[in-house]
């Protein structure tokens, strides 16, 4: 039975349905893994098995004996990648050092640390042959236990070189002032390494066209970044290098970073001459890629009798690699979310046997902000106060950090909403007070920031002759909807229905526009795709103007242009019509094409921008089992003008599912005697499911930002999540009175 779904007129905050979800449903989307290539072949991964050290011998004539085996790669005989000879290959940013020079020699730095590709001609054959490298090697005493190393956290290279830079010490009044609070608390708090785990494995296809000329079909959320670090790898100009990146499923940050798996395919196919494919198994998903790093918190805090914060300091060390330095902003918000007059944080990272951590889900925002939220939490208690009216107490309507107004808030607005939804009233100050047959019940409350980001991009808009519309931009979409919110921004723009536009994404040789990450892309995408469809009608227009019937265009208002099939017409005189052909034969070319360069304005140096949200959770607790059961999750958001009120809520649903594994059941356990992770898969490491995410509303402010860009955005993906686990752990506190600092909140961590 085919369902015929309503008509949708593609307005900005309209619930339109994806444009691709039929290709995703359907399993028409390709993704990486699934370009056929003539003479594709396989490459499967040989991990060390030691955490440090160096390789005393590697024995490979087996594996090259076995059926099928193309090529047997290690240090000893990779082609030399010439950007690893730099004595300074820098990271890219977020990280500074140097990323792991994949096969480059005999040095271990971590557990699993790919140090062979076998290449065969099918799958298993590689893998099998993988199965026969011989390696031994001489071990040096590794260290991956973050908390016995808190001592050697250190000041990243970036806070270094420049002390204005938001990972170096900040200051605000006092140094430490809480030690003097009237009432004041001290507590640690910390975050596991959490594994990112999108339902797609990590994959790439990588492909030498010409000696000189490279194309991946790569699993990236960063399709130029990708482009610009493979061509300074093998020193070829950025033009030469082609990245796919068409459809990804999932990704949560690990797309932010190129991985030593991309690096290896392009050296096996360089090898081999022949394209390479390579997929990572679910369990080299947790030790080749990036994760959310084990992060130590301390917050140190005071308040007056009546409930007015005087003081907070906020201390964290995350780790990180020894040859790359990773920093994310994990006290940014404890700067700039309440008035306090004194404020002081100091961010550190330690270097460890492990492989580079990278952004995931909110990043370090939502790490900091399990402190910062808990530990206001708390600071209620400690005063005897709600906790939502303490945070309205001690609310701020300018930013502290810096002194700028806001460009908008309306996280009052936020906590009204949310706290009448979830019914606040019914919650109980003193603990264990509400129970629902044999369970206690919890009510709970967290906030979540992060800077409304926006960044240039640009956009390239062709009307074709048969009134269809391509908009094309070299960002990607890791799922949140991108393509379906830029189709409506167009359709909006230029009054079109929205089945005659496509947006396509994910080519590195689209227009220029930056990686999908840090809830920017609508703010700035979406700016460029707005930019570029007023650019494109005032170049019709012009050229309509030209036309027998010229003088009606020429006189009109650019809204009441209206683009059908065919022809250009006008909304207010039905008989003003100028064909396309005539249009086209002004501009001698077969479209009207135009390409639109959109940046920031300089409203950023002025106010201060920020998107919201509040989060409140109601939780059951089982007093005797310890088990938590999430029923019911509210979350507000301040997040500018809501481009499709579907794609956004599936967002904020998204960041809830997150905020409970943050909160109840995700964190990687790594055995320190020998540096490898037990949790390696999903039965073990344990995210998640239906049964876990309880009845969830999401409601929006949806007014504009006009600082930001011309839609009014300010970006959604990371305020889903940050905030969510201490509205969990702070429920938690409320049902049960046990205040756990340490996540995940297990039950045996409440028995
Ligand atoms: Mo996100 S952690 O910016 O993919």
């Amino acid at each position: 039975m085919k369902e015929q779904s309503p008509k949708q007129s593609g307005a900005i905050g309209e619930p339109m349905n994806r444009v691709d979800g039929r290709l995703k449903v359907t399993g028409a989307a390709k993704y990486s893994a699934e370009y056929e290539l003539p003479g594709l072949v396989h490459g499967v991964l040989v991990g060390s098995t030691i955490t440090k050290g160096t390789i005393k011998s590697i024995d490979t004539r087996q594996a090259e004996r076995a059926p099928g085996v193309l090529a047997v790669i290690t240090y000893l005989n990779s082609p030399k990648v010439p950007g690893f000879a730099e004595r300074d290959h820098p990271a890219e940013p977020p990280t500074a050092g140097q990323p792991l020079r994949v096969f480059h020699d005999n040095k271990v730095l971590f557990n699993d640390q790919p140090i062979a590709i076998v290449v065969a001609d099918t799958l298993e054959r590689a893998r099998y042959a993988a199965s026969l490298v011989k390696t031994q090697y001489d071990q040096d005493k590794h260290q991956t236990n973050l908390e016995a190393n808190l001592d050697k956290g250190f000041l990243p290279v970036q806070a270094k070189k420049n002390p204005k830079s938001p990972l170096a010490d900040y200051q605000r009044g006092e140094v430490d002032a809480y030690k003097n609070g009237a009432t004041k608390l001290e507590a640690e708090y910390v975050i596991p390494t959490e594994m990112h785990n999108p339902m797609e494995l990590q994959a790439i296809i990588a492909h030498w066209e010409a000696p000189d000329k490279l194309t991946v079909y790569d699993k990236t959320q960063a399709v130029m970044g990708t482009q610009r670090a493979f061509a300074k790898d093998w020193g070829i100009p950025e033009a030469n290098v082609k990245v796919i990146a068409t459809f990804v499923g999932g990704a949560f940050g690990n797309g932010l970073h190129n991985w030593p798996h991309e690096t290896a395919a392009i050296i096996a196919a360089k090898k081999t001459g022949r394209p390479v494919k390579v997929v990572l198994t679910r369990e080299q998903m947790f030790t080749m890629v990036g994760y959310r790093p084990y992060t130590w918190q301390k917050i140190g805090m005071s308040a007056t009798p009546d409930g007015k914060l005087t003081a907070i300091t906020h201390e964290s060390v995350g780790q990180t690699s020894s040859y790359e330095q990773f920093t994310e902003s994990t006290l940014q918000q404890t700067r700039m979310m309440y008035t306090s007059p004194n404020v002081t944080t100091r961010y550190r990272i330690a270097s460890l046997d492990v492989s580079t951590p990278i952004w995931m889900r909110g990043p370090g925002e939502a790490t900091g902000a399990f402190a910062l939220e808990s530990a206001i939490d708390e600071m209620a208690y400690a005063v005897n106060m709600d906790p939502l009216e303490f945070r309205v107490r001690n609310h701020t309507d300018t930013d502290p950090d810096n002194g700028k107004p806001w460009s908008t808030k309306y996280l009052k607005e936020c906590f009204q909403m949310g706290a009448e939804r979830i019914g606040w009233k019914n919650r109980k100050q003193q603990p264990g007070a509400v129970r629902a047959g044999d369970w206690l019940v919890g009510y709970g409350m967290g906030v979540g920031t992060f800077g409304a980001h926006r960044g240039a991009a640009t956009v390239r808009a062709r009307l074709q002759k048969n009134g269809q519309l391509v908009l094309q931009s070299a960002t990607t979409d890791i799922g949140p909807g991108t393509g379906t919110a830029m189709v409506q921004i167009a359709a909006t723009t230029l009054g079109m229905p929205p089945e005659k536009i496509t947006f396509q994404l994910g080519n590195s040789t689209f227009p220029q526009a930056p990686s999908q990450g840090g809830s920017s892309t609508v703010n700035t995408v979406g700016a460029a795709v707005q930019d570029a469809c007023i650019a494109l009608r005032k170049k019709l227009q012009q050229l309509a103007s030209a036309t027998p019937n010229g003088a009606a265009f020429n006189a009109a208002k650019p809204e009441d242009i209206v683009i059908s099939e065919g022809h250009l017409s006008l909304a207010s005189d039905k008989l003003a019509k100028a064909a396309y052909a005539d249009l086209l034969k002004q501009n001698n070319e077969a479209e009207v094409e135009v390409v639109t360069e959109s940046k920031p304005g300089n409203d950023r140096d002025k106010y201060s921008m920020y998107s919201y949200s509040v989060h409140f959770v109601q939780v059951h607790v089982h007093p005797l089992t310890g088990e938590v059961r999430v029923k019911k999750i509210i979350s507000c958001a301040d997040a500018g003008t809501i481009i499709n009120q579907k794609t956004a809520g599936n967002q904020m649903m998204g960041g809830a599912v997150g905020g409970i594994g943050m909160a109840l059941t995700e964190g990687a356990v790594i055995d320190d005697r020998f540096g490898r992770y037990v949790t390696k898969d999903l039965a073990d490491y344990h995210v998640p499911v239906h049964a876990d995410a309880p009845n969830m509303e999401f409601a929006f402010v949806n007014k504009p930002d006009p600082h930001v860009n011309a839609l009014g955005t300010k970006g959604i993906g990371e305020i889903a999540i940050i905030g969510m686990a201490p509205a969990i752990a702070n429920a938690v506190f409320n049902a049960t009175g046990k205040r756990i600092r340490e996540l995940p909140i297990t039950p045996d961590k409440l028995i």
